[in-house]
């Protein structure tokens, strides 16, 4: 049974096949569901449980933990990931009671089915005794949903974050060895559900400044036994500042679209612009999500469709709005053969995002001089706009 520390065990489940969450969000390194087992000298807590795929995981660990009573289940979040086997605890552990705050509770009422009876409920701050160990339970909602909590175990100075500093990653080793495998999963993570969440989180990070913390457990990923590497990571990820990148998402269907793009990201290049470019055909959508957390600019490129946007592209658009990056300008390249409302469309679909549009360059037919030029004309002001930010 892996320790963290003295009677504080690992119980949760290693995913190492799940490719996809919430039916949406790549896994290329699978998950873990991570639950924690605290055990005081007088009472035992778990906190949280497992995605219900990996419910008989859950219980095999706790009876190999040795657990004959659980006094508490403590449930960070309601999300099923996390929450989805506190019904089955329950039914083997009738005696416990499930400690959350009040908005928790309404969604584990509302999503498992649970009595009012079962609760218990706590507020910001507030603590719970387990003996010789202490939870206190700090708020820090929007990581991504607004109900969620995290524990500090007092006399341990474990932090246990739920989502926030999580990584979608399978690993066999409970901590952190390869700083830059975890740094590159807890950024994708960050960026397919935080990102729009920057303000808050921000919020939280000030909350826990003066909490002294040797370790953070988060409900995803390995467990951090230098937590300054993920605080550290989740600051730069919030800053207000971009960075001197162009991220370019496209579609071509037949080569109008795809030459423009090429010739645009060699103009881009030419004036010392980081590009990162997406055919959407076979671009991962983290991979996306996560080249949005720090470029300045977002550079959309499609073909006319039916009058307008190809579909995949209209997607893309629709996810960075959602994700709400800190991106400051956005533009629109691409190709139509006889009209079409397309720019109007996409400018549309982004209408979340406080970012200035560029005026847009669209070819008619294969581009032709003119519009190359007018490509050079944007690619000039994207580099101006970026110098204009004093941006690295
Ligand atoms: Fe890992 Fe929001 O659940």
């Amino acid at each position: 049974m892996l320790e963290l520390k003295t009677n504080i065990f690992a119980v949760g489940a290693i995913d190492w096949d799940r490719r996809l969450f919430d039916e949406l969000i790549p896994l290329p390194d699978g998950t873990t569901y991570n639950a924690y087992l605290v055990k005081g000298s007088e009472k035992t807590a778990l906190l949280d449980t497992v995605d219900p795929t990996k419910r008989d995981v859950l219980i095999d660990n706790l009876i190999a933990a040795g657990v004959d009573k659980i006094d508490y289940i403590i449930a960070h979040h309601g999300e099923q990931d996390h929450s989805g086997c506190i019904g089955d605890i329950l039914m083997l552990h009738p005696e416990a009671k499930v400690v959350t705050n009040p908005m928790c509770k309404g969604m584990l009422i509302d999503l498992l089915r649970l009595e009012e009876g079962q609760f218990i409920t706590i507020d910001d701050g507030g603590q719970l005794s387990l003996g010789d160990k202490t939870l206190r339970f700090v708020y820090t909602p929007w990581v991504h949903w607004p109900e969620t909590i995290s524990t500090y175990l007092i006399e341990d100075k474990i932090f246990f974050s739920c989502d926030f500093f999580g990584s979608h990653l399978a690993s066999s080793s409970l901590f952190v060895t390869d700083e830059h495998l975890v740094l590159e999963s807890a950024k994708r993570y960050y960026a397919e559900i935080m990102m729009s969440f920057r303000l808050p989180i921000r919020k939280n990070l000030e909350k826990i400044k003066d909490l002294s913390i040797d370790m953070i457990a988060p409900s995803h990923g390995p467990v951090y036994q230098n937590p300054a590497l993920i605080i550290d990571a989740y600051k730069d990820w919030i800053r207000d500042d971009v960075k001197n990148e162009v991220v370019i998402a496209y579609i071509s269907m037949h080569d109008s679209t795809r030459k423009m793009v090429e010739y645009f990201v060699s103009l881009l290049m030419e004036r010392g612009i980081m590009v990162k470019q997406f055919n959407l055909t076979v671009a991962d959508t983290g991979q996306l999500a996560m080249s949005l957390v720090d470029a300045a600019t977002f550079v959309i490129g499609s073909p006319t469709m039916l009058a307008r946007a190809h579909p995949k592209v209209a997607y893309a658009a629709i996810l960075a709005n959602a994700l709400k990056p800190k991106t400051r300008f956005v533009s629109i390249i691409g190709s139509y053969g006889w009209g079409g409302v397309m720019v109007k469309q996409l400018t549309d679909l982004i209408s979340n995002l406080k970012v200035e549009i560029i005026e847009p360059v669209m070819a008619k037919g294969y581009p032709k001089d003119e519009d190359f030029a007018a490509l050079e004309r944007l690619a000039d002001e994207i580099l101006n706009k970026h110098k204009d930010l004093k941006i690295a």
